[in-house]
Formats: structure tokens, sequence, C-alpha cells
């Protein structure tokens, strides 16, 4: 008997849209590897969900002024929607605030609180009486002790960047109601990760094929030394801690989360009517159980769970982790680019979604970051898709239907051994996907089709209709049965196409096997149905394209005058000034702007001596983004006016005072 395969893909936060990065990541390779296991006739099953506890969530319903759960249902239902779009093909596709899985995860805390292997420790934090309950580091505002702003963070400065911590922070205040926070002791329980370091690092020592980037970077972790892990938290959003006295906590939501995958298994089998057969996956000792992530989340799914399942005892721990690195989009980071097309729901609007397959699937960060730009769909569309795959199957049925009344032709003799070819060309596609080398597996599918074009071509049936009516039919006959294996080997990466080609030779879905790629099952005489062409050319449309741009260029070259207003010039005052170090070009420069001092990084170092500087009242953009110029922070940058290599300081005309606003 087969083992049973439990593949899981990171549960996505209900706080946001779905991006390709996303799928790059961690759902496409899933879905590739799940399609393929299928059909091999695998036990397997494809676990996801949304994940919708944790304060961005809360956070995100306070700026909208919405509840959480408004929040959580409308990522939720819109991810769903883009996944399906796509063919991401879970078999569940769960949320984590269902009341299964707060039961799942509560049992599973109280399973090491019973075991004694959960401790306390408390610590202080700020608790505010008016809302009566421990404020979390993002729930708290104050006055940044480093540079004075005003609105800083509980855990961060965004002015200054310092990173913080709510009793750092100066005149704090609630960001739910306003009220001053009192500090108070809070008491969390931990899990004690260092005593799992030394299991952990045998474990994954044996695991030998796993991707060098995984292990690399756990090796990494127990280099710097696990450290025991808080699993509490206070907030209201969440699943509540099952203890007496612990009221206002909830269990942190890296340690529920993924619970969430046991979860929604049980799930899974309770809507099949089989409620206890969750147990074989996540029980059965031989069940093969993979996680695919992107690499912000192999410290969770590669060390800490694992961790928790070995505590609790009764679980299959991962046989593998095989996570993506990140893809860039256009040369930046997809995470923070909002362009068009980047988001799942817009990208299904504008192309095919097995186009987006494709070309994601062979762009996809296996093994370092990769990176994308939008006109990949169109080239992998056209010099590909269409010139290859579409081209193949197209001249095959327009074939059959001009010469042979549309029926399939008689199968004869012609080229016993294509369909063997065929067969040993997939044997390389399997090999591929078995080891988790997915773009490869792209690649080496692509060569099938690579290979029946030439067939196609080498046989020169438009040739051979005039002499051997017979021997051209079996030729045609051979290129249909291609078209039918070509069905079943582009089924993992697209499987709408594949449907589509099953369509037009009048097959089954369940022919869908992969042992019947090489195989003759498309039978004599079977009237095709209609062709469609598969991969419709896209093309760029010049003129609008060019109008649409200078209109852009048009608007982006204005601004509002709200838009004016979000930059703050003021005038400084120079304090100090030195060059930094190595660098031709720069000066270090502490400045006073009213109460406040901070440093900036000025690219003047060529026109002004240090010296010269210090005294100076010059005009200065308060409100930058800290930034790094080799290697010397800067918070903020200096006006100056340009012209023919010459620059000069912009300044004050007369007296004016630092602290100054510049409007
Ligand atoms: N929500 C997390 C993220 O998007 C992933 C959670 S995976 C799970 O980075 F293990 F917690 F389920
Ligand atoms: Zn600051």
């Amino acid at each position: 008997m087969k083992n049973k395969i439990l593949v899981t893909a990171a549960l996505p936060y209900a706080n946001g849209y779905i991006h390709l990065g996303h799928i790059a990541g961690a759902y496409l390779p899933a879905d590739l590897f799940v399609r393929y296991k299928r059909l091999r006739d695998e036990d397997i099953i494809f676990i996801c969900g949304s994940d919708e506890h944790g304060t961005a969530i809360e956070i995100s319903a306070l700026k909208e002024k919405l509840t959480p759960k408004d929040i959580i249902d409308r990522y939720h239902n819109a991810n769903k929607a883009a996944f399906e779009e796509l063919g991401i093909s879970f078999d569940i596709f769960s949320r984590t605030s269902n009341e299964i899985h707060h039961k799942t995860a509560q049992d599973f805390f109280m399973n090491l609180y019973e075991k004694g292997l959960l401790y306390t420790k408390s610590e202080k934090q700020l608790y505010s009486e008016k809302d009566k309950k421990f404020l979390a580091d993002r729930f708290v505002e104050g006055t940044c002790p480093i540079c004075g702003f005003e609105e800083a963070r509980g855990d961060q400065c965004e002015s200054c960047g310092s990173n913080l911590s709510p009793l750092e922070l100066k005149n704090p205040k609630s960001k739910i109601s306003g009220d001053t926070p009192i500090v108070k002791e809070s008491t969390h329980f931990y899990f004690p990760l260092e005593k799992s370091q030394k299991f952990l690092e045998e474990w994954i020592q044996g695991k030998t094929d796993w991707k060098s980037n995984v292990k690399n970077y756990c090796e990494g972790w127990f280099k710097t030394g696990l450290k025991d892990r808080a699993i509490t938290r206070d907030l209201d959003w969440g699943i509540k801690l099952p203890l007496e006295g612990y009221e206002g906590k909830v269990i942190y939501v890296w340690f529920e989360a993924p619970i969430g995958y046991i979860s929604a298994t049980k799930e899974l089998f309770i809507g099949k009517g089989e409620p206890e057969k969750w147990k074989d996956y996540w029980q059965e000792k031989d069940t093969r159980l993979i996680h695919f992530i992107g690499k912000d989340n192999i410290i969770f799914h590669a060390i800490v769970f694992p961790a928790m399942l070995e505590a609790h005892g009764e679980y299959v721990l991962p046989e593998n982790v095989p996570a993506n690195e990140f893809l860039n989009f256009e040369g930046g980071k997809l995470s923070k680019s909002k362009g068009h097309g980047v988001l799942v729901k817009d990208a299904v609007r504008e192309f095919n979604p097995d186009v987006i397959r494709y070309t994601l699937g062979s762009n996809l960060p296996e093994n370092k970051d990769s990176e994308l730009n939008n006109d990949d769909f169109k080239i992998k569309n056209n010099n590909e898709l269409a010139a290859i795959l579409g081209n193949f199957v197209n001249r095959t049925i327009v074939f059959a239907k001009n010469k042979f009344d549309n029926l399939v032709p008689e199968r004869g003799d012609a080229d016993a051994g294509v369909l063997e070819e065929v067969e040993r060309l997939a044997g390389v596609v399997s090999e591929n996907y078995d080891e988790y080398r997915f773009r490869d597996a792209i690649s080496s599918t692509m060569d099938i089709a690579r290979f029946a074009n030439k067939y196609f071509n080498d046989s020169e049936p438009w040739k051979i209709i005039k002499s051997d009516k017979e021997k051209c039919g079996s030729i045609i006959n051979n290129c249909i049965q291609i078209c039918g294996s070509l069905a079943i080997a582009i089924a993992p990466v697209m499987p709408f196409t594949s449907q589509k080609i099953l369509n037009v030779l009048k097959q089954e879905s369940s022919i869908l096997k992969w042992e019947n790629i090489g195989k003759a099952f498309v039978k004599d005489k079977t009237e095709l149905g209609d062709n469609e062409i598969l991969f419709p050319q896209i093309e760029d449309k010049p003129e609008e394209k060019a109008e649409a741009e200078e209109v852009k260029e048009a608007e982006d070259n204005l601004i509002d005058i709200d838009y004016f207003k979000k930059i703050e010039l003021r005038t400084a005052v120079i304090l100090e000034c030195e060059p930094v170090p190595k660098s031709k070009k720069l000066l270090k420069i502490i400045i006073k702007v009213g109460e406040k001092k901070k440093q900036i990084v000025a690219g003047i170092a060529e026109h002004y001596k240090p010296e010269e500087l210090i005294g100076k009242t010059i005009v200065v953009v308060n409100n930058l983004k800290k930034s790094k110029l080799m290697g010397v922070e800067s918070h903020g940058m200096l006006l100056a006016a340009k012209k023919d290599g010459k620059l000069k300081l912009v300044t004050p005309e007369g007296e004016i005072e630092d602290g100054g606003d510049v409007s």
C-alpha cells in the first residue's frame, strides 16, 4: 500500500490580498506537486486556509473602523476565490476562526500544559484601566525617546526607525481609547524551545533530501542557539487560553496557526462523513507530511512546529519543508509593490490562468530569488505556449478536420517508436516532480511538445497524403495520441488547457492518469470536438499603450496640494559635520530642528568643507523615512540647488530660527 501524503501550504493572513509572490513562493509549487501525485493515483490531501488572528488583523480593523471579523471575512472570501480562479486545488480552504480550530488549538495547548512542558514568566507591560487590558506593542503610541517623534509605535519609531519597546515610550497612550496606561506585571506561558535544539539538530541532519536553502537557514538558527518562546499574548482577538485566571489572554498566533493544518484536516473529513479519518493522515507514522512555504516561514515550519509536534507526541513530523525564496517583480520586492496585475484577483482578469501558472512556474524562486516582469506573461504565451504547444495541437486537429472528415484516422503502424519516446520524456518530468524541481518539471514537460512538433515537421504529412493516405492517417493518429498524452503531462501546470484538449479529443477526465502517457487511448474514428485556439497571441497595442503612458506621465508629474503638504519642510541649524569615511561625496551632519537633534547624511562633500557648514541655517525634509548611506543612518534630507555641476544649499533669507515651517 502507498503511504498517505499530507500536503499543506502556508495559511495566508486574512488581512491582505494574495499576490503573485505568494503564489510562486508556496501555492503553485504545492499545487503542481499535488496535481502530479493525484495523476499518479497517490492517496494525497491538500490543506490550506486563512490565518485569521494576530495583531495585524486587529490593527487593520481599528484603522478601517471595522471589526476584525469584517476584515477576515473580506480577505478570506476574496483569497479563496482568487485561489480557485488560478486553479489552486486545495481539498479544503478552511479558516482559523472556525470553532473546530479553536478547540483543536486549545487541546494542543492543554496537552503540553498538562504534561508540565510549559512554564510561566511575568514581565512588566503597559495596562490600560480604561480599556481593561494589557496593550500589545502595536496598541501603544507615544513620544520616541530617541528623536522625540510624537506618534511613535510601541514596537518601532517610524520617524527615526529605532526599535522600541512600549515601556520606553514617553507619554504612552492607548491606541484604542487614548487612555494613559500604567505599568503592570503580566504572566505569559513559554514553550521550552531551547531544550528541543538537540533533537531538532539531529532530526534535520537526517534529512538529506531537504533543499540546501532550508537546511542552511536552520543551521543558522542552531548556531545562534534556540530560545524559549512566549506562546501567549494579551489580546482580545484570538484563541482564548483555556485556563482560569488567564482571562484576556490568547494563544500566540504563530503557535496556533500551524495547528490549523490539523483542524482543517478534521474539518475536511467531517465534511466527507468520516470524522475519524483525519487521524490516518496525522497520526499514522508512515504519512508523508510536506509543508510548502515561503522562506520567511522556515523557522516556524522546520523548527518550532516540529518541536511542538514532537512535544505533543501523537503526530507525524514533516518529511520535507520545500521552502522557496522570494519572487521580485519589475525589479522590486513584490510584497511592497502595488503595481497592477500583481494581485491574483487582478492578474486572472488580465491573463489566462494557465499562462500565469506556466509563467510563474518557469520562474519559481526555487534556489534563489527570481525575477518576473510584466512582459514575461506575453513572452511565455507567444513564444512558448502558442508557438510550441498550441501550435502542435492546432495543426494536428486542423489536419484531421480538413483531410480526414474531422475523424481520428486509423491507427495503422507508422513510426511505432514515437509514443515510446513520449513515455520516456514523461519519465524525466516525473523525476523532476518527485524531487521538487518544478521549474525543470515544467521545461521538461514542454520538451514533449517540442518533440511532438518536430515529429510533425519531420514526417511531413502534408506531402505523404498525396502518395499514401493510409500512412498519413497513421501519422496523424500518432499526433492525436500525443495530444492525449500532452493533456495528461501538462495537467499539473495547465489544468484548464488540459481540459480543453480533452474536450477536442472527446475524452473523459478519467483518462487523466500518468500511466496513460504514451498510450494510444483515443479510438479510431472518434469525431473531434470544436477546435479552439489554446493560447491566442497577446499583442501590444502600440498606440493605446503609448497614449496611456503619456497620460500617466503627465499625471505623474503633477501633484495636488495635499500631497505637497505631506512633505514636512523645516529650517534647521547645522551643529556638527564630518566626512563619511571612505566616501568622496558624503558628509555626516548633526542638525537641530527646534527641540530635536537628528543626524542626516548629505552628498555635498565635493561642494562644502565640513567646517564651512557649522552654524548655517538650512532647509530640510523633516519627515523622511530613515535610510542608510555607506552604512551611516540618515533621518532627513537637506535641500540644495544644482546647476551645471555647481551645488548650493537652500537657506532662508535673513534671520529665522531653526524648527520653522517652510511652506
Ligand atoms: N500567515 C503566515 C504568513 O502569511 C503563514 C502562516 S503558516 C502557518 O506568513 F503555519 F501558520 F499556518
Ligand atoms: Zn524616533
